[in-house]
């Protein structure tokens, strides 16, 4: 079996880190990888992104994140990407990675991901411009996910978003705030592929499990969900 651990929404700041650090000196003898469903930070600073770097940094098994909202709010993508592919955590957005776990291979294809609703309470790619603006960067995060996905060669897959694919791992969250917390068409996207579990964060107060339309295994990793460190995924292969 391949052991995937993950966890989102950690929301690091100065004031945050070492609080996962114990739990995760520990992670080689539970976990073959560590994922994360993005906000690592609280406001995507260059300097938030350095506390991510030294709590999640240097753990002694690969690291794979896709970015947040949160990383986004203060226009400093491309030096949080850099500080953390400094410390050897891979960002995933719209791509993918195999991993050679124990000699089977681990794909994890990920992108953030953007709102838009679910089936039949969905925004639409109609009207104004703003709208269809909205709707179109849903699904283009939701086709360069599906193709991720369908270029992985690997034994596993894994799809790791920040924004939900599917309503059900939002349950407890507000309904009028659904559309921003998620897209159908990343549910899509995660069943275009033989995809064996998708992992995602962003809703803080939604709930652990969910299936997508195709069967597929949905889990919100959020921290404030898990209420743990991290929760670990034993992953058998496509025919098994
Ligand atoms: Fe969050
Ligand atoms: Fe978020």
């Amino acid at each position: 079996m391949i052991r995937i651990a993950a966890v989102g929404d950690v929301h690091l700041d100065e004031d945050v880190v070492g609080r996962f650090r114990p739990a995760l000196e520990e992670l080689p003898e539970h976990a073959d990888a560590l994922l994360l469903a993005g906000d690592l930070t609280r406001h995507g600073t260059e300097n938030e992104a350095r506390c991510v770097a030294e709590e999640f940094g240097g753990l002694g098994i690969p690291v794979i994140t896709v970015l947040g909202n949160h990383d986004h709010q203060c226009d400093q993508v491309p030096q949080v990407v850099k500080v953390l592919e400094d410390a050897g955590i891979t960002v995933l957005e719209g791509d993918g990675v195999v991993l050679d776990c124990g000699g089977r291979r681990l794909g994890v294809a990920g992108v953030k991901g953007f709102g838009g609703g679910f089936a039949g309470r969905c925004a639409s790619d109609f009207g104004e411009p703003e709208m269809k603006a909205f709707v179109r960067t849903t699904t283009d995060s939701a086709d360069r996910l599906g193709a991720a996905l369908r270029g992985l060669d690997c034994d596993v897959l894994v799809a790791l978003t920040h924004y939900a694919p599917v309503p059900d791992t939002l349950a407890g969250e507000p309904l009028e705030i659904y559309p921003f917390l998620g897209s159908y068409q990343l549910g899509q996207a995660i069943d275009s592929a033989p995809t064996a579990l998708a992992l995602h964060g962003h809703a803080h107060a939604g709930s652990e499990r969910g299936t997508t339309p195709g069967g597929v295994r949905v889990r919100n990793v959020a921290h404030p969900v898990i209420k743990q460190a991290y929760s670990i995924f034993h992953l058998g292969n496509h025919t098994d």
